[in-house]
């Protein structure tokens, strides 16, 4: 078993939700998880795997979720860490970049770039000027896909699981 945290930078809360729909996948399949909001973390030391995600905001995460990473990167070298990130609305659904600092930050413990997962927009939850215009337009909506985010969660905890248990050498 493994003890993984499941870390979330958000403005609008809807990363939020998404890590917890990943906690809860990741718990179902039998994995310690705490969830928590990036800005509490300070450090990954007591858990042995990172998922880390956050909104994106003009083509970047937020602070406290590169924070963590920049904090932390030595730690997570050892630990298997997944990233995503939350954004596209409307039409275009389509995989979003990762900002330069956390694709670097990515490589160099060995995780792979971050996922992307469409977002979410509405009036009911947009917060700030900027936010509650767009969410008057064709970005509305919620957009995101828990099938999917679910269907991603359960190949973490597979691949968690392999860790956990690795499959021993072939006896020769
Ligand atoms: C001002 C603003 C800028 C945004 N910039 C991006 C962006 O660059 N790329 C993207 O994919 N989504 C962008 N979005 C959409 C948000 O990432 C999306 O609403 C996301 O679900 C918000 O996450 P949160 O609710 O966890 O804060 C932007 C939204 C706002 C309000």
């Amino acid at each position: 078993m493994t003890d993984v945290l499941v870390a979330y930078a958000t403005k609008m809360g809807s990363t939020k939700e998404i890590a917890e729909a990943i906690g809860e996948r990741l718990r179902a399949a039998g994995h310690e998880v705490t969830v928590l909001d990036a800005a509490q973390v300070r450090s990954v030391e007591h858990h042995s795997a990172l998922v880390l995600g956050s909104g994106l905001y003009a083509g970047r995460w937020r602070r406290e979720a590169v924070k963590l990473l920049k904090r932390n990167e030595k730690m997570l070298v050892d630990r298997p860490t997944w990233l995503f990130h939350s954004g596209p609305l409307g039409k275009n659904l389509t995989a979003q970049p990762a900002p330069r600092k956390v694709r670097e930050i990515a490589t160099r413990i060995g995780a792979d770039e971050p996922v992307t997962f469409p977002g979410r927009l509405t009036a009911q939850t947009a917060t700030g000027f900027i936010a509650k215009k767009m969410a008057q337009g064709a970005m509305a909506g919620d957009f995101r896909d828990f099938g999917e985010i679910r269907a991603w969660a359960d190949r973490v905890a597979e691949q968690l699981s392999a860790v956990d248990s690795p499959v021993p050498p072939a006896a020769a």
